[in-house]
């Protein structure tokens, strides 16, 4: 039978992704020493690792090229979902909040807020559900420039630490959510490769 293929975010999870697969007793000694290399083999051969950008991962599970993806649930609530999220890892925890500059009151005077952020659909619904109108920039990089440059009022990101909004004099104004891991599955092979699927998952939520 041809691999499973889990698609994997880069950067922030990947580190905490390869450690729970090796938890589960795979090898992943090629994604280790991976070079250059995209497509890697994990296990003995029955699952492959596609590592990609977090809404790459979505895009391919949702089209069926990879049957699983690893992808952080901010990612999800940015770009939809016409996937199943079949398990919560835990792992990559943090939060989505807004921010502004410190000691100024974000919600003083009357005119229409702007609003930067790299996740402009979770920043328009979070004030569409608190009634208010706002403006949103996207941005692609480093958010927490924009409104030290004067570009927006807030920004709507992920916070972790919180030592980038500390070091850029900004801070937590409102937590909008939390955030962590998630396992996704296309759902053609949610039907077609249930058990190689459902066993994976049961392994890694036992050593989660
Ligand atoms: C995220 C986020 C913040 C930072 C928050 O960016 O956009 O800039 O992490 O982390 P902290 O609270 O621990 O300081 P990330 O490092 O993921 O880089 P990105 O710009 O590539 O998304």
């Amino acid at each position: 039978m041809k691999p499973l293929r889990i698609a994997l975010t880069k950067g922030r999870l990947e580190k905490d992704t390869i450690e729970a697969l090796e938890k589960i007793g795979l090898d992943c000694s090629a994604v280790r020493a991976k070079g250059r290399k995209l497509i890697l083999p994990v296990g003995n051969g029955e699952i492959e690792v596609v590592l990609s950008k977090a809404a790459d991962v979505i895009t391919y599970v949702e089209n069926g090229v990879c049957d699983l993806g690893v992808v952080g649930k901010d990612t999800i609530m940015e770009n939809g979902s016409h996937f199943f999220e079949i398990l919560n890892l835990g792992f990559g925890r943090c939060n989505f909040a807004l921010a502004g500059k410190k000691g100024v009151d974000f919600y003083e005077g009357f005119g229409t807020k702007t609003i930067a952020s790299k996740y402009p659909n979770v920043a328009r619904k979070y004030f569409e559900s608190r009634g208010m109108d706002i403006r949103v920039i996207k941005i692609e990089g480093s958010v927490e420039l924009a409104p030290l440059l004067g570009l927006s009022d807030g920004i709507v990101d992920i916070v972790e630490t919180g030592t980038t909004l500390k070091e850029n004099g900004l801070e937590v104004k409102e937590y909008i959510s939390e955030i962590s891991a998630r396992l996704i599955a296309n759902s053609a092979s949610l039907k077609l490769r249930k058990k190689e699927i459902e066993d994976l998952a049961e392994k890694l939520e036992k050593v989660l």
